[in-house]
């Protein structure tokens, strides 16, 4: 029951509620620029994250770094430095008493993913690079998405506009009739240098190793499980009711390969691996999302095709809907690095409201 005029709201709640429900209008009427920051990860991108955000010069927000945790330590601005616990790290920040508090994942972990809900349903907003938590079940995807509070457009081509594009899309009344593209840097790189290099395959994957463009052991790259969250993500975003099993995934790698236990194994046996080429066409390993049907795999482009002009480490994504179906809306550039996913996560603080 609420009763409003020009100068007050009146509102009667559950008593369970009285604490979330003031923090909220606490922060839209008060102090909704501020951002009260956890981190949880401090590799690449947690660290890039933490640079960004004492570098920052827009004066609009206040960025609070309130606490940071890795494997190892953990560091509270009141109550110091510690081993790291994630328990007691979460136990923080549900009980601290700041307004608009957001917990940043930026781990690859699934450990982190069983604190989610508890955090959403405490009004805490979560923002994420991190894949796991889109690509656990439907029903997981659809609990998390449904809170404005949780936003995680950096787990598909890092700082790319992809997620919001699609949304605002759907939002708009179009539809999609099919989403293809390169939607890992390091397979686009190796397939690029492929195509337009006669080395071998090997030699290709040895080098973008070297130029630190592939996971520790490359197979985590080539098995293509990680473009197969990243076409999960936009299928679920479009309403597709999809598990992580359903995405096909035709395997290019001989299967010694796909079985190695070790990166030594797994380049003993890359040097079998010799995709065809065919004249006047690309190899490309595409990810697609059409007649509600998602797959990754090799696909060959003829020259016209958009994939073919893919550069460098870029990603490219192109996207075909009742309204952009003669010239499809086609997004392109970098998809991972640093400075681009930390710049993407820090743009989905900012967009968070709660
Ligand atoms: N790198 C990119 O270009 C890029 C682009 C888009 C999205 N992403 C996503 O962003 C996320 C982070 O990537 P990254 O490259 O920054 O990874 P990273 O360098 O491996 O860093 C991961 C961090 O998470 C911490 N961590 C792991 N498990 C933890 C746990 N249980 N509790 C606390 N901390 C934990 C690690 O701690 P330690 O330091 O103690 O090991 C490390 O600090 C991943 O999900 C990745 O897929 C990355």
């Amino acid at each position: 029951v609420y009763t409003i005029n020009d100068h007050n709201i009146c509102c009667i709640v559950n008593s369970d509620v009285v604490y979330n429900i003031t923090n909220r209008l606490h922060s839209c009427l008060f102090d909704g620029n501020t951002k009260n920051i956890y981190i949880i990860g401090t590799g690449l991108i947690g660290t890039s994250l933490i640079k960004r955000i004492h570098n920052i010069s827009i004066t609009d927000y206040t960025f609070n770094i309130i606490a940071t945790i890795n494997t190892r330590t953990m560091e509270h601005e009141d109550y110091g430095t510690h081993t790291s616990d994630l328990n007691r790290f979460i136990e923080f920040v549900l009980t601290d008493t700041y307004n608009n508090k957001i917990v940043v994942d930026c781990t690859s972990s699934n450990l982190i993913l069983n604190y989610y809900d508890k955090l959403l349903l405490n009004n805490i907003g979560i923002v994420t690079p991190n894949k796991k938590g889109n690509t656990q079940s439907y029903q997981s995807f659809l609990r998390y998405t449904s809170y404005i509070s949780y936003k995680y457009e950096t787990t598909v081509c890092a700082g790319l506009p992809i997620i919001s594009t699609l949304k605002n899309l759907l939002l708009s009344g179009d539809e999609i009739l099919s989403i293809e593209g390169v939607l890992s840097g390091t397979l686009g790189y190796i397939f690029t240098q492929y195509n337009n290099t006669d080395k071998p395959f090997i030699d290709i994957v040895k080098q973008a190793e070297q130029l630190g463009y592939t996971e520790p052991n490359p197979l985590d790259d080539l098995n293509g499980v990680d473009v197969m969250r990243k076409i999960l993500i936009l299928a679920r975003i479009c309403g597709i009711s999809m598990e992580l099993d359903d995405v096909a995934n035709e395997l290019f790698l001989p299967p010694n390969c796909i079985n190695s236990k070790t990166k030594a194994e797994f380049y003993s046996s890359l040097h079998e691996c010799k995709p065809e080429k065919k004249a006047g066409f690309d190899i490309h390993y595409v990810a697609s999302f059409k007649q509600n049907k998602a797959s990754v795999g090799i696909q060959y482009v003829n020259k016209a095709h958009p994939l073919s002009g893919l550069k460098g480490n870029d990603n490219m994504v192109i996207i075909t809907t009742k309204l952009y179906f003669k010239n499809p809306i086609v997004i392109q550039g970098p998809g991972a690095g640093a400075e681009v996913t930390s710049a993407g996560v820090l743009s989905d603080i900012i967009q968070l409201t709660f």
